[in-house]
């Protein structure tokens, strides 16, 4: 008997014994914030890939508007209708030269309608009681009366909404329309028909659902932009990405032809139109319709910083990789100049007048420049060095961004960080896409980091599996998990880290080229992947410090595949608790908040979990996997926390 009661009494200690050793004790000391997380932390990367731009947020719904694609035709058919005959030519004028092409239309019959009909990107959507402005340059060169029938189509071609216009002289002119949508289509089409007999010359033909965001002409898509306005962004980097670099000199991004009238804006080849050459896009072009004005207001609506990538006299290293010699830099380096005076400049310069004259005489507070994308070698260190000797010297206030290279260690990344302490640079911007592994494995990337360096900004990163390897690159949980792990690494080193961004931001399910994308959509619709919903729970938790999150004495970096990272809001008195279980058991975590008086009664939970590794949202099931909301109850300043298999958890404690 005595016996049996020793027994018990061991096997019950060993049991409590067991039970602690199991259970993972997490310090978190909430009086010990050693540094700032910056208003800049959590941001967005803009790049003109997947159709981000034209047929994406770019509400343009006419593709090819201008006629200046290679084949200036792409896009357009002809239209009969009735006893409709005609021909269908493109001109070019010499007198404007950013926009040669236009079309003529010359319309046989008095009894019949004869014209073109638009595709739009991957068919042209309407909305059911969506007003859609329609406008065209047109002129009349017999000057005898005729009408205009505009027609949207659904996508069986019946008419959901028309209307003519008339008037149309012998010289140039803008003429517009209103027409509302009958019907809900995503592959409708747009008729522009002469109506009876005539000819008649046209030019940027183009149509904009008139709920653009903040209801602007020439504006962007309202709900891929509350998507970005919900992330709440710190910053907005543009335009790319090799984007900025061209595949040659000549098709690289020269910002100047993205502003002013849109009309004069020069077209030029999208890079990625050919450049996967299994996801061939014969139809991307970049029409700049979203410009450089355009960025800067859309960083203004979000109140982000925005941060423009200038080229810098190199083209994409894994193309040609053209250079401008050294001594031919110059006009490569007025623009970076323009841009700023664009900017910033009053509107008595000759740059602040022209975005006066777009409408925004304040200027947009730049405050951030990134010299090149992705450059690597001496041969960028050289330019580098020789733009931010002459940016330095006119804006010493500009914040200078370098690149660092398109890997996060290989030789390039290492020589450039032999060479950034004497190029003078403020921030230096990584890229990394490696496989899911590689980031829970780095967690601990930049504890190790120079203090006395530049700030760092992860700026185009992504858990990204090959293709036939980890979901096909497809947005899958476990890429997210991946990334909710490592971005602790970003939290906990927030004295250097100052700013990150996923890479790239948007996607079109029918004309993608890369991925994985942070937000996918389609022509009507458009939803976050679950590393989007991973960097909105990251980003809406920002914190205003970082405190120490420690189990047994050490930081949190994979230990059992746990990872931990904690902010605290001062002003708000909100501690931000980020906790992974990226292993296949449920882990017991009891945390310790050290440090306060005392926490408020229960605390709110953010969850994200699935034990399937490859599930993904869609069109279809655009929150398969996103988080959900739960209370904690009764916690105090110690309490129990299970953390399910594969999960990430914020978790907002109230301090007292
Ligand atoms: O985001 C896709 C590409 O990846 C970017 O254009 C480039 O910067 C990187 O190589």
């Amino acid at each position: 008997m005595v016996y049996r009661k020793y027994f018990l009494i061991i096997t019950s200690l060993t049991l409590i014994l067991i039970s602690c050793a199991g259970q993972k004790i997490i310090h978190i000391k909430l009086n010990d914030p050693y540094a700032e997380i910056q208003p800049t932390m959590w941001g967005i990367f803009f790049e003109d890939i997947n159709f981000a731009a034209d047929g994406g947020i770019y509400a343009e719904l006419v593709k090819n508007r201008s006629f200046e694609f290679y084949n200036p035709k792409m896009g357009w058919r002809t239209v009969e209708i009735d006893n409709g005959s005609g021909d269908f030519f493109i001109l070019n004028r010499s007198d404007f030269p950013n926009n040669p092409r236009y079309a003529r239309l010359i319309s046989h019959h008095e009894d019949g309608k004869y014209g073109i009909v638009n595709e739009g990107f991957r068919g042209l959507p309407v909305r059911e009681d969506i007003r859609y402005r329609f406008s065209v340059v047109a002129r009349n060169p017999d000057s005898i009366p005729l009408k205009m029938l505009v027609q949207l189509l659904d996508s069986t071609g019946s008419v959901a909404g028309e209307a003519t216009l008339g008037g149309f002289k012998d010289q140039w002119e803008k003429h517009e329309a209103t027409i509302t949508s009958s019907v809900t289509d995503a592959h409708g089409k747009l008729n522009v028909l002469i109506d009876g007999r005539g000819t008649l010359e046209m030019d940027m033909v183009s149509l904009f659902p008139a709920d653009t965001w903040k209801n602007r002409e020439n504006g962007l898509r309202a709900d891929i932009v509350q998507m970005l306005a919900d992330l709440q962004p710190g910053f907005i980097r543009f335009p790319g990405g090799c984007i900025v670099e061209g595949h040659e000199l000549e098709t690289r991004y020269q910002w100047k032809h993205s502003v002013g009238d849109v009309h004069e804006r020069k077209m030029i080849i999208n890079r990625w139109n050919t450049e996967i050459r299994r996801r061939q896009a014969p139809d991307y072009f970049q029409s700049f319709g979203l410009g450089f004005y355009e960025y800067f207001l859309l960083a203004e609506d979000l109140s982000a910083e925005p941060i423009p990538i200038i080229n810098c006299g190199m083209a994409c290293q894994y193309n040609t990789g053209e250079l401008v010699p050294l001594d031919e830099l110059e006009s490569y380096i007025q623009d970076a100049l323009d841009l700023i005076e664009f900017a910033n400049g009053p509107a008595t310069s000759k740059w602040g007048k022209l975005r006066t004259d777009m409408g925004h005489p304040e200027p947009f507070a730049l405050k951030y420049i990134g010299i090149g994308n992705e450059q690597w070698g001496y041969q960028y260190v050289e330019r580098y060095t020789i733009f931010a000797q002459a940016i330095r010297e006119k804006y010493p206030e500009i914040k200078l961004i370098s690149g660092s290279g398109p890997r996060p260690n290989d030789d390039r990344f290492k020589y450039l960080w032999t060479q950034l302490p004497h190029m003078d640079v403020d921030v230096v911007d990584e890229h990394f896409y490696m496989d899911p592994d590689w980031f829970f494995n780095h967690a601990d990337r930049y504890d190790s980091f120079d203090r006395n360096g530049p700030a760092i900004f992860p700026g185009e990163y992504a858990a990204h599996g090959p293709e036939g390897e980890y979901g096909s690159s497809r947005n899958t949980w476990l890429s997210a998990l991946a990334e909710a792990a490592f971005m602790t690494g970003f939290e906990r080193n927030a004295d250097i880290v100052h700013m990150c961004s996923y890479a790239p931001l948007l996607a079109h399910v029918d004309a993608w080229q890369w991925r994985p994308d942070l937000i996918w959509f389609d022509n009507l619709n458009v939803f976050g992947t679950p590393n989007y919903y991973v960097h909105k729970l990251y980003s809406n938790h920002a914190g205003t410090h970082v405190v120490p999150t420690l189990l047994d004495g050490q930081v949190i970096t994979g230990q059992d595949r746990l990872y931990a990272s904690t902010t605290i809001d001062e002003e708000k008195s909100h501690a931000y608790i980020k906790l992974v279980n990226a292993s296949d058991t449920v882990t017991q975590v009891s945390l310790k908040l050290d440090g306060i008086r005392a926490v408020g009664e229960n605390a709110t939970a953010y969850v994200m979990q699935s034990d399937d590794l490859l599930v993904y949202n869609s069109i279809e099931e655009p929150k398969k996997i996103a988080p959900a909301e739960t209370i904690i109850f009764n916690i105090g300043k110690s309490f129990e926390y299970e953390l399910a298999p594969y999960s990430f958890h914020v978790l907002v404690i109230d301090m007292k």
